[in-house]
């Protein structure tokens, strides 16, 4: 068993498409072991990002994340993280596969919808970032 963190971006809940992702997630055998809706300040979503400092993107991704609501959960199964990431499809939706969550409903590579860890490193930093232990069950 693996955990990840996934998050529907602030595009995702004003798209108001936060039951389609979880669902998409669901389908697949995967579980929900912990969900919130926040919205981050400027400087959270610049500690979740700061591996990403000092990219081009940076202040436009930090200013979008924290523009509106986001919906940060923690998922569990097997091959999680590996498996999340499938679902979610490619960074740029114009290069997702048909059928991934940012195929079907991300505008652009920005705004693309979710959010999901991309190793088991991130994954503990990124879950922690949101939730204690009481949180996850
Ligand atoms: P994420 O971390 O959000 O799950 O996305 P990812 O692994 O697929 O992509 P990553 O390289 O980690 O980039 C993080 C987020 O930054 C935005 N981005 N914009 N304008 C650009 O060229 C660009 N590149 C990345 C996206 O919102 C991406 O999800
Ligand atoms: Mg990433």
């Amino acid at each position: 068993m693996e955990r990840t963190l996934s998050i529907v971006k602030p595009d995702g809940v004003g798209k108001n498409v936060i039951g389609e992702v979880i669902g998409r997630f669901e389908k697949k055998g995967l579980r929900i072991v912990a969900l919130k809706m926040v919205k981050l300040t400027k400087g959270k979503a610049e500690g979740f990002y700061a591996v990403h400092n000092g990219k081009p993107f940076f202040k436009s991704l930090t200013e979008f994340m924290s523009s509106g609501p986001c919906v940060p959960m923690v998922i569990e199964g097997k091959d999680a993280i590996s498996r999340v990431r499938e679902i979610m499809g490619a960074t740029d939706p114009a290069k997702a596969d048909k059928g991934t969550i940012r195929r079907d409903f991300a505008s652009d590579i920005e705004r693309n919808i979710v959010h999901g860890s991309d190793s088991p490193e991130s994954a503990s930093f990124e879950i922690q970032y949101f939730f204690n232990s009481l949180e996850i069950h």
